[in-house]
Order: C-alpha cells, then sequence, then structure tokens
C-alpha cells in the first residue's frame, strides 16, 4: 500500500466518500494490503449495525421468458437454444411455503421481463404470499415496468425491488444492451421505485466487457448519491449463447475489494455475496462475506426448471433441493465465524 492509497483508504473510512476520480484511483491502484485494510474496516463497519448476521433470502426464479436482448444474458430473447418456462401462481406460492417451512423470512421473486406477468398477476401472487405469511418480506426482481405498475405491486404489499442499474456510464450501458433499452428508462425506474417507498437494490456486474475502472467509479460515485438499501455486484461470467461468449469473466478478487468499498461509502446496505461469485471461486460467497457482504440468497426454485435459469456458464446449486442449499449455505457461514439469521433483515434504522 502506498502511501497515497493509505491516505485515499482512509479518507473514504472517514468520509464514507471519495471524488470519482479518486475512486478510479483507489481502484487501479490497489494491491493485497489495501485490500484487507478496507475489508477490515468494512467489516468492523457492518458489526456496528448487524454484529456477525447474515440474512437469508430465498431466491424464486418465476420465468426465464424474457422480451429483452442484454448482450451479457443467458436468457436473452435471441438465444433459441434456451428452453423457456414459467411458474404458475401456485407454484410459486408453493415455493414460497417451503422457503417459509426452512425458515426463510423474505422471498425474492425474480424473472426475465415476461409478459404473462401483466400487474393482476403478480398483484395477486405478492398478495396470495402476504395473506399466508404476514410476516414474510416479499422482494420483487422483475425488470423494468411503468411507474404505475410498481405502485400497484406496491399496493399489494411488496417491501423491496431490486433492479440493478449494471453501470452508471451511460456510453457502457449502451454497449451492453440493446438500442431499445435505455439507461435513462432505467434510472426512471430506480427512482420511481425509490419514492414509492420500496426498499431499493441497484447494482453491477464486475468485469463486464468494455468495462474500465473509470466505469466502476461512476457505480460507486452513483451509489454513494442513490444512497439504496440493497446492492447486488457479482463477476460477469459468459454465457456461451451471448455475443459476449468469448469475453474473460469477472474477477473474484476485485469484487471482493468493492464489496468492501461498497460497505464502506453505505454502512447499513445489505449486500449480498451473489451465485455469480460462488460460481466464480469455490469459496466466493465466504470471500465475499469476509470482505463486507451480509447477505445471501439460497435457491427456493423447483430444481426441475433451475438448469433453464441461466444467465451465465456453470451456475452453482442447480442441482439441490432448497433445503440442500440452505443447510449448505448455514455451514458455510458458521465455518467463517458468521451466523445465518432468518428474521426480515430489514434495512438498519439510524
Ligand atoms: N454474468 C453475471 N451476471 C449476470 N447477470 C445477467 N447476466 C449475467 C452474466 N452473464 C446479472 C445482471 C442482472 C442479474 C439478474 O444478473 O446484473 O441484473
Ligand atoms: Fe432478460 Fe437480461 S435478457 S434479464
Amino acid at each position: 500500500m502506498t502511501p497515497r492509497e493509505r491516505e485515499l483508504a482512509d479518507r473514504l473510512i472517514r468520509d464514507r466518500r471519495l471524488r470519482a476520480e479518486e475512486y478510479e484511483e483507489l481502484l487501479a491502484e490497489r494491491d493485497a494490503e489495501t485490500a484487507e485494510y478496507l475489508a477490515a474496516a468494512a467489516v468492523a463497519e457492518r458489526k456496528k449495525y448487524y454484529g456477525t448476521k447474515v440474512f437469508v433470502r430465498g431466491l424464486i426464479e418465476i420465468s426465464n421468458i424474457c422480451k429483452n436482448d442484454c448482450l451479457y444474458c443467458g436468457i436473452r430473447r435471441s438465444n433459441r437454444n434456451c428452453e423457456r418456462y414459467r411458474l404458475s401462481a401456485e407454484e410459486i406460492l408453493a415455493c414460497a411455503d417451503e422457503g417459509v417451512r426452512l425458515g426463510m423470512r423474505t422471498v425474492v421473486l425474480q424473472g426475465g421481463e415476461d409478459p404473462y406477468y401483466t400487474d393482476d398477476v403478480v398483484c395477486g401472487i405478492v398478495r396470495g404470499i402476504k395473506e399466508k405469511h404476514p410476516d414474510c418480506a416479499v422482494t420483487l426482481s422483475l425488470g423494468e415496468r411503468s411507474r404505475e405498475s410498481y405502485r400497484r405491486l406496491r399496493e399489494a404489499g411488496a417491501d423491496r425491488y431490486l433492479l440493478r442499474h449494471e453501470t452508471a456510464d451511460a456510453e457502457h450501458y449502451h454497449m451492453l444492451h440493446p438500442a431499445e433499452m435505455s439507461y435513462d428508462n432505467r434510472m426512471r425506474c430506480l427512482r420511481d421505485l425509490r419514492e414509492l417507498g420500496y426498499q431499493t437494490g441497484c447494482g453491477f456486474m464486475v468485469g463486464s466487457p468494455h468495462q474500465t475502472m473509470r466505469h466502476l467509479a461512476e457505480d460507486l460515485a452513483f451509489i454513494e448519491s442513490f444512497r439504496p438499501e440493497m446492492c447486488g455486484i457479482g463477476p460477469f461470467v459468459p454465457h456461451h449463447e451471448t455475443p459476449f461468449a468469448g469475453e474473460p469473466a469477472g474477477s473474484v478478487e476485485l469484487t471482493c475489494f468493492l464489496l468492501s468499498v461498497i460497505r464502506l461509502i453505505c454502512p447499513r446496505v445489505l449486500l449480498p455475496a451473489t451465485t455469480a461469485l460462488g460460481t466464480m471461486h469455490p469459496r466466493g460467497r465466504e470471500l465475499g462475506i469476509l470482505a463486507g457482504a451480509n447477505v445471501v440468497m439460497p435457491n427456493l426454485s423447483p430444481v426441475d426448471v433451475r438448469k433453464q435459469y441461466e444467465l451465465y456458464d456453470n451456475k452453482i446449486c442447480t442441482g439441490e433441493e432448497s433445503a440442500q442449499c440452505i443447510r449448505c449455505l448455514s455451514a458455510r457461514i458458521a465455518e467463517i465465524g458468521y451466523e445465518i439469521v432468518t428474521d426480515r433483515g430489514d434495512y438498519a434504522a439510524e
């Protein structure tokens, strides 16, 4: 760690912010010693609000049908070799029941932008889960929708919404998405979600094609100003049926470094150690927790469709039953001295 790196690290720890050029410098000049220094500070910050608790969110992948064509994503509409599925309301409710039976108090409904899930359909599912499990938080991750749609889903009882911004640089955004998608609409969605009272999550991939340290610095500056309650980051992992098939995967080390930096910018943020991180390294999720993450997301999808929700190659946890996934994660978390907790794990109050 050079004296300059030390100065930037200390200022980040103290002020919870740096200027965009300084984030870029911190990232570009990082070494193992800086990473350790920031991870220790991140762990200390997290401890103030959450102790050694790691929150569990049961992930239900409701559909791999998608009207979008994101260049990085394995379930993009142009992928003709993807066997499509969608879960019915009854199947989704059964997964949620199973999650609750296994101790989960948050379920995340995630899917491609599948037109089948109209507001009426999703509102019915959300109400169904809430009626049966009033103490359970419902998180939606269903992509871009209208403000009116987000309003109705919120009214039906949805508590949280995850919509990764993917990159805070408009030009980079357009290198990752087809022309009909726009950076401005993505940002509009995030603002609407926030204003409608959702606990809101943004996030991005680390090492996505064309990404530079300057882009990552912009992501950090965006997070600093947006102040999300949740933030999902994981390494980019190529999928063989996409235009980015031949691109290199993102780095586990840089992902962990960024988890520490994000924890220091937003000390109370709910930060998952993602499945993509677990895919790129056998102990990826443990490394994420040790860098400052505090959420894990065991898969609750029906085992017979899991392989089909293939956003990227070699995704882990596609053969395990829900109970197995939870048991496996609990053991991994315990082994590194943390404890899985099953309360709702809402954003900590001031
Ligand atoms: N590698 C890693 N993450 C991906 N996602 C989509 N495709 C990939 C990929 N190839 C992430 C996106 C999306 C989230 C649901 O999954 O960031 O927002
Ligand atoms: Fe569907 Fe990206 S192509 S989420």
